[in-house]
């Protein structure tokens, strides 16, 4: 009998979709499965275990992760030892629904369910079961004390808090999420030391709406949080996502103002420019409340940019709103928006609204939509020609590699051609020469 040659080494292939909270799941899924041997890969067919982690914010990212679970049924075929995992906000929402559909799916595991992942993995690895389910959030439990496998090489993902309590009502998150639960303040600090010492110069503290950070342990407020993360040495940039308008609060404002190192840019997801639509969003602040807002910040810190997430398509849509969403963008002139096709998910307040918007009728929204914000983009951009900026150097762009990467501390993307000296991390000024709508192309100053 011909032995199976084995290399006895065991490789994991992560396929992560959605937010950057699920590719920091990613990234400690990944560390605790190197505890039992996996060490990543590239290639799916070396795999012996594929973990997909998976999005369900909209219809689209559910439709690709079932293209992907199509695709390795042949590749279990090939490989019968070959595992697969489904994890993160969809597996949440299908749990068992995923197995039945695709029965070759070994096991499918809830968002809360980091520390469960190698035991699930052994417990499959010794045929010991045939399959695993378990979608339970507990959530008295957080992910502390996991091992980490950073994949980014600048910037280190640091979740503050895990779920959300808002309901807006489009919005599946706080369904696949569960409730707030913040981490505390000592952990999250002690993470970005660690961070810092590990060579990362920037990071980004995470959670769905990191101004109500504390508020359930009372222990730091995310005002105080950010205090002490600014203080933390090593660290020449904090960026954090998302936050909500309506806690955002004076304080937040000033210790940004008064920081060393956090970014003066403001990413504050407005979703829609009219109140009806706000109202029936729950979005819980007014047009002239967020406008007062953006006057407060720009007031504090004049240099900062300002970024926003918009719907459009949301059910009971009338051309009038959308005239007013439009004005509103005028008015306001974000540096950038990110423009999004309202998508029904069942199971959330809109989805049973009357008055779905007609798909032809939200794409040409989309485009007028898109067609305003980018010329303000690109006109706010065009104040930059000829000005220099600091950029913090990521590295080779992804089309030539002698032209290099960076971004701006006001999160502007900039290229220029390397002189063969900068390193990723450092801050190099950049003398800005040509501006578009997505980015600014220059040379070292
Ligand atoms: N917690 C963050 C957002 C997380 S989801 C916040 O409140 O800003 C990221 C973005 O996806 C949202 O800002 C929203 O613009 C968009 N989104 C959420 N649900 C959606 C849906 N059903 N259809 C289309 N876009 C949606
Ligand atoms: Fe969704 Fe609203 Fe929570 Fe953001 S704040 S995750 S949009 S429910
Ligand atoms: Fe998607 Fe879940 Fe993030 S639904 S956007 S991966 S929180």
């Amino acid at each position: 009998m011909i032995e199976k040659v084995s290399e006895n080494k065991k490789y994991v292939k992560f396929l992560t979709y959605g937010c950057q909270m699920n590719f920091s799941d990613a990234e400690r899924m990944e560390g605790e499965l190197a505890k039992i041997g996996y060490e990543p890969t590239e290639s799916m067919e070396q795999a012996d275990l594929i973990m997909i982690n998976t999005c369900c914010v909209r219809e689209t990212a559910e439709d690709k992760v079932y293209g992907k679970i199509g695709e390795i049924k042949g590749l279990k075929r090939k490989n019968p030892d070959l595992l697969l995992g489904i994890t993160g906000c969809m597996a949440q929402k299908e749990g068992e629904k995923l197995i039945k559909r695709a029965p070759h799916i070994d096991f499918v595991l809830g968002t809360n369910k980091i520390h469960e992942v190698v035991s699930t993995v052994q417990k499959l690895e010794a045929a010991s079961v045939k399959h695993v389910v378990d979608t339970e959030i507990r959530e008295s439990e957080m992910p502390e004390d996991v091992a980490i496998h950073r994949k980014t090489a600048l910037s280190a993902w640091i979740p503050i808090m895990y779920g959300c309590n808002n309901f807006c009502t489009y919005c599946i998150v706080p369904y696949v999420r569960g409730r707030e639960r913040s981490r505390l303040p000592e952990d999250i600090v002690k993470e970005v030391q660690e961070a810092a010492a590990q060579g990362f110069k920037e990071i980004t503290l995470l959670g769905q709406n990191v101004n109500s950070y504390g508020k359930d342990h009372g222990k730091a407020s995310f005002a105080e949080l950010l205090a002490m993360v600014d203080k933390v040495e090593g660290i020449e940039r904090i960026r954090y996502m998302t936050s909500h308008p309506k806690d955002l609060s004076d304080e937040v404002i000033e210790v940004i103002k008064n920081s060393r190192h956090i970014c003066k840019h403001f990413h504050l997801p407005v979703q829609y420019g009219s109140n009806r639509i706000l109202k029936a969003m729950n979005r819980v602040y007014t047009v002239e409340g967020y406008r007062e807002l953006v006057r407060k910040i720009r007031a504090a810190v004049p240099e900062a940019s300002l970024t926003t997430d918009l719907i459009v398509g949301f059910p009971g849509e009338t051309e009038e709103d959308f005239q007013q969403l439009m004005e509103f963008l005028a008015e306001i002139r974000y540096d950038q928006a990110y423009t999004f096709i309202y998508s029904k998910r069942s199971g959330t307040p809109a989805a049973e609204m009357e008055n779905q918007v007609d798909d032809r009728c939200k794409h040409e929204r989309l485009n007028r939509l898109m067609e305003l914000q980018n010329s303000i983009s690109l006109e706010i951009n065009q104040q930059l020609t000829g000005k220099t900026v600091e950029v913090m150097v990521e590295g080779p762009s992804q089309t030539d590699d002698t032209v290099w990467t960076g971004r701006t501390d006001t999160n502007k993307i900039v290229l220029w051609k390397h002189s063969g000296s900068e390193k990723p991390g450092d801050l190099v000024q950049v003398k800005i020469h040509t501006a578009q709508t997505w980015l600014l192309k220059g040379e070292l100053a």
